[in-house]
């Protein structure tokens, strides 16, 4: 129904505005008696077989929503019905902030890809604090946590920190993003140092709390093999949790899309289809280097089944999607996870 009925009827409209009229649509759809019932009942795939087990926390099966769709977590209960294993809420900032100008988000159907440079437009991490503490669904919970526009890279820690130490009680683990390219300088924080000094910071403050929770980093696209080789470096000197590689590129290569089209659209991270071969081959790398049992979340252009099983076969632990969801819609999520079972 989604991609014959709804997704052609959605893709004749301003990106954001379908966006947020989705948001409202199912809030508003999903208040009627038995419908998030019925939702489940369609979407989500239950069978002990794709539970996943990492950092002490057991995944009902491997497939995540990414970052940056419901950063407000302002829609938990109803995702949940999808049949997501875990949801990533964020990225969140400590204080709410509008983004970039608009237009910001663009479609490329002949590239199954989306550009996008929101520049983290969010409620603020106290406003997504709220909606945690009143969701109903137990489903894990990921923070992605970043920065505000106008805090400098040197204060960039406390900004990391506020967040952290806000979302602590609500969230099954965090993920530290330096790695967006829609606030200006932000990936200046991957280098070694910045990160180094970032990262072990977080790491401090979790090893101060009675329970600790799984501190992730999400890495671009983007990135030198020696860039890469050192956050290889740092996730063994500071024992990071795990990795999320990657979030959308700057790259516009090999696009089908008219270069008068990417022109106009302008600065923005592309994800989908086209990043989905570079993101494999990151995965590829960080596990050749950092051993078989290193939580590794994979994301980036996962559109089917067969992509999420590359991924998987590549050496992800667990697999997230954004614009496969956009278009696919709820069922792709249901079609992984009933590939998984066959395999
Ligand atoms: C994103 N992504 C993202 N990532 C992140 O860590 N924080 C964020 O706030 C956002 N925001 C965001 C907005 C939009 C509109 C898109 C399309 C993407 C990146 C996302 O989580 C993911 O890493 C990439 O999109 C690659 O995965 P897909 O989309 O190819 O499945």
């Amino acid at each position: 129904m989604y991609k014959f009925l709804l997704r052609p009827l959605f893709f004749n409209f301003d990106p954001e505005k379908i966006h947020h009229f989705t948001f409202d649509m199912l809030k508003s759809v999903g208040k009627v008696a038995g419908m998030k019932a019925l939702w489940r009942k369609l979407y989500s795939v239950e069978d002990k077989a794709l539970e996943r087990h990492y950092f002490g926390l057991t995944f009902k099966n491997p497939v995540g929503l990414a970052a940056g769709f419901d950063k407000d977590a302002k829609l938990i209960d109803e995702l949940d019905c999808f049949g997501f294993g875990f949801i990533e809420i964020g990225t969140v900032t400590p204080k709410a902030q509008p983004g970039n100008d608009k237009p910001r988000l663009f479609r490329l159907p002949a590239d199954q890809a989306i550009i996008n440079r929101m520049g983290f437009n969010n409620g603020g991490v106290e406003e997504a604090l709220g909606r945690l503490k009143n969701r109903k669904s137990s489903v894990i919970i990921g923070g992605n946590i970043g920065k505000n526009k106008v805090t400098p890279n040197e204060n960039a820690f406390d900004d990391y920190k506020y967040c952290f130490e806000t979302l602590f009680p609500e969230v099954d683990y965090f993920v530290v993003n330096v790695s967006s390219p829609n606030t200006p300088n932000l990936r200046a924080l991957q280098d070694k140092e910045p990160l180094t000094q970032l990262l072990s910071g977080l790491m401090t403050l979790n090893n101060q709390k009675e329970k600790k929770k799984p501190i992730l980093l999400k890495i671009a696209p983007d990135l030198t093999d020696s860039q890469l080789q050192d956050i290889v470096d740092i996730v063994k000197e500071v024992q990071l949790d795990g990795l999320i590689a990657t979030n959308t590129t700057i790259s516009r290569a090999g696009l089908n899309t008219s270069k008068e089209k990417i022109e106009t659209i302008g600065a923005g991270g592309l994800s989908g289809r086209p990043l989905r071969e570079r993101s494999t081959q990151i995965l590829r790398f960080l596990r050749s280097k950092l051993g078989k049992d290193f939580p590794i979340i994979s994301v980036g252009g996962i559109m089917s089944p067969d992509d999420a099983i590359e991924k998987l076969q590549a050496g992800a632990s667990l697999i997230q999607v954004y614009t496969g969801f956009i278009y696919e819609g709820p069922a792709l999520i249901k079609k992984i996870n009933k590939a998984l079972l066959r395999q």
